[in-house]
């Protein structure tokens, strides 16, 4: 979604805006802007499309010791280059970059009109402009301040005025923004990525908070304006993690680190000798884990997804019942919130609206919500109670592959906790120890495959239409399949439970519609086998992903093999092909992998 970098200091801004608006590509934009301090008064520039054709449309004499700047992912009015940001004011003094949501954009766009104001784009980011030129206070803090007052909704917002060109006023209401410290310049950005080239030092602005940002420091007060004394923290993040590293793209850089990446998540946390794990930080003393009585993850698509397979590992491992739910659906039904119900909110981003508001929502109501969240510091992982971090690294490719098998790992650890409380008994706690020490070794030997698995994607690519089967364990498998194909190749690719085929998908099959069948070798093995036979029956051609020692069926036309691990971490395993197909099936196609039409890595709008 939407990105802001900002810059204030001794250097020239416009290459570092420009460097950090390409580091924010990755989370999905329509246009980009920026806006330069120059000596000649304030320079905008908008651009519909990619960064690099802003940068193409940039004088190359432009330059400015501070700037703000913007990738947009339209919600208000259509993509064009009047409705890019910054957003100006009418008199062009006021420049204002915005992520989020203006709530009542249209009632201050009629009051401003009835004072003359006349409205350049459709944007709920241009009545922010608009009140901040026209607000009576002396300095642009105190003018953003009594802004600020009359919005309503959520928002990371950056802005400059030629009034003040010594300083660059941000706020945040429900949408990321970090300042970056460096020496005698600062940085501003609603995503690390975007600093990490400049410094580790970072501020992490809460909601409610307002900061002063000049070349020598920062001030941070709230929006009543009382001083809020905020200290830098290092951040651990260098810049081999958001480059490219040779790779051609994000997506595949990502799926081959995860042996390695699994190595760092699970070092230090397993213990073999009473088959158990440490995660000190869910904040839950074995009593209180042994009073809970359910578990419900919430998360949004792939996120969710994962919240299924972590479901069914807590009642495998700890024999609670347990369940997911999206995020997105949870926090509009006015949920009935148990107080024996631990409540997991799962997510790579940590900012992803729907998931922070079911949080939200648990809390409001006496709940007790735990993160599993890759990023460090993010709004979800703060708002938790306690929680795991998945430590699988920035996430750049759009498509989620490393960070989902790190959302796995972190419910079978959750599974350990709960289930060593209960009845697990030490020596399957062991089993399952092992097994998670074993997997980043499986996971490149399903890597080692990538070559024949790239063949199969290709064939698979051909067709307008595919389906993903699996049963019980298998299918939320089949369902990240599915998403993973859809998200990066555009073909529609459709889960199904193996066992619901007969009652009306089968319809569907023939030879045009190939099917991809996740067949672990366990007990419903030959339940499986049984349903791609019903679909070679149809003319359908089916890819078997599957264990060794798993009889071929008469139907299959491609098979994929995994090794086995234990039953209930098989599922992980079972998703790496997955994802390699994916990205193997839209490098065929010729797609932007890493961009997909349409998304966004994180979504911060409802
Ligand atoms: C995954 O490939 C998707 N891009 C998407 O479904 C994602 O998992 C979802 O939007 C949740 O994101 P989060 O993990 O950052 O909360």
């Amino acid at each position: 979604m939407c990105g802001i970098v900002g810059y204030i200091g001794t250097q020239n801004a416009v290459p570092i805006l420009m460097e950090g608006l390409s580091r924010l590509e990755y989370r999905g934009y329509d246009s980009a802007g920026v806006a330069i301090m120059s000596p000649q008064g304030t320079k905008v520039f908008r651009q519909v499309g990619r960064v690099r054709e802003l940068e193409a449309a940039l004088p190359g004499r432009l330059s400015g010791r501070a700037g703000i700047a913007h990738t947009r992912w339209a919600t208000h009015g259509p993509v064009t280059q009047a409705n890019a940001h910054p957003q100006v004011s009418q008199d062009r003094r006021v420049s204002v970059v915005h992520n989020g949501i203006i709530d009542n954009a249209d009632d201050l766009r009629e009051a401003l009109a009835s004072r003359g104001a006349v409205f350049a784009s459709e944007t709920d980011t241009e009545v922010v402009a608009h009140l901040i030129a026209l607000a009576s206070a002396a300095t642009l803090e105190d003018a953003v301040l009594e802004a600020l007052r009359s919005v309503t909704g959520t928002y990371a917002l950056a802005v400059t005025d030629e009034r003040h060109p010594d300083r660059i006023v941000v706020a945040r209401n429900g949408s990321p923004l970090i300042l970056g410290v460096g020496d005698r310049e600062m940085f501003v950005a609603s995503d690390l990525s975007a600093l990490v080239r400049h410094t580790t030092s970072v501020v992490h602005l809460d909601d409610g908070e307002v900061a002063c940002v000049t070349a020598s420091g920062y001030r941070t007060f709230s929006r009543d304006a009382t001083d809020i004394a905020k200290l830098p923290t290092r951040i651990d993040l260098d810049l081999a993690d958001v480059d490219l590293a040779g790779h051609e793209h994000f997506m595949r850089k990502e799926i081959l680190e995860q042996p390695d990446s699994i190595e760092r998540m699970i070092r230090g946390r397993l213990d073999e000798r009473f088959g158990a794990v440490r995660l000190d930080g869910l904040n839950l003393t074995p009593r209180e884990l042994r009073g809970f009585r359910r578990v419900k993850m919430l998360g949004c698509g792939s996120a969710y997804y994962v919240g299924q397979v972590g479901a069914q590992m807590i009642e495998d491992l700890a024999r609670m019942p347990a369940d997911a739910e999206p995020a997105s659906e949870f926090r509009y039904r006015n949920p009935v919130i148990e107080p024996d119900t631990l409540y997991v909110a799962v997510s790579q981003s940590g900012e992803t609206a729907d998931t922070a508001f079911a949080v939200r929502e648990v809390k409001r109501k006496g709940g007790q919500v735990v993160g599993l969240v890759n990023v460090v510091g993010s709004t979800i992982a703060r708002e938790c109670d306690g929680g795991i971090y998945l430590h699988a690294g920035p996430e750049i490719a759009v498509a989620s592959t490393k960070a989902l098998t790190h959302m796995a790992i972190g419910f079978a650890m959750l599974a350990l906790v709960l289930g060593r409380v209960r009845d697990l008994s030490i020596s399957d706690g062991q089993r399952i120890v092992a097994g998670l020490q074993r997997l980043g070794d499986q996971i490149g030997s399903v890597l080692a495959d990538e070559a024949r698995i790239a063949d199969v994607a290709g064939a698979l690519a051909q067709a307008q239409s595919l389906f993903f089967i699996g049963r019980v364990r298998g299918y939320p498998v089949a369902r990240e399949g599915a998403q993973k194909f859809k998200e990066v190749s555009y073909r529609h690719a459709e889960a199904y439970q193996a066992s619901e085929l007969k009652h009306g998908p089968l319809a569907l099959i023939d030879e045009e519609l190939p099917t991809v069948a996740i067949v672990p070798d366990d007990e419903l093995t030959g339940r499986n086998l049984a349903a791609i036979e019903q679909i070679k029956a149809r003319n359908g051609r089916v890819a078997v992903v599957t264990h060794p020692g798993v009889p071929a069926s008469a139907g299959e036309a491609w098979r994929i093999t995994v090794p086995k691990n234990e039953p209930e971490l098989d599922p992980i395993l079972l998703t790496v092909p997955l994802q390699l197909l994916a990205y193997h099936a839209a490098r065929a196609l010729g797609h932007d992998i890493d961009k997909p039409r349409n998304l966004a890595k994180s979504v911060t709008v409802e």
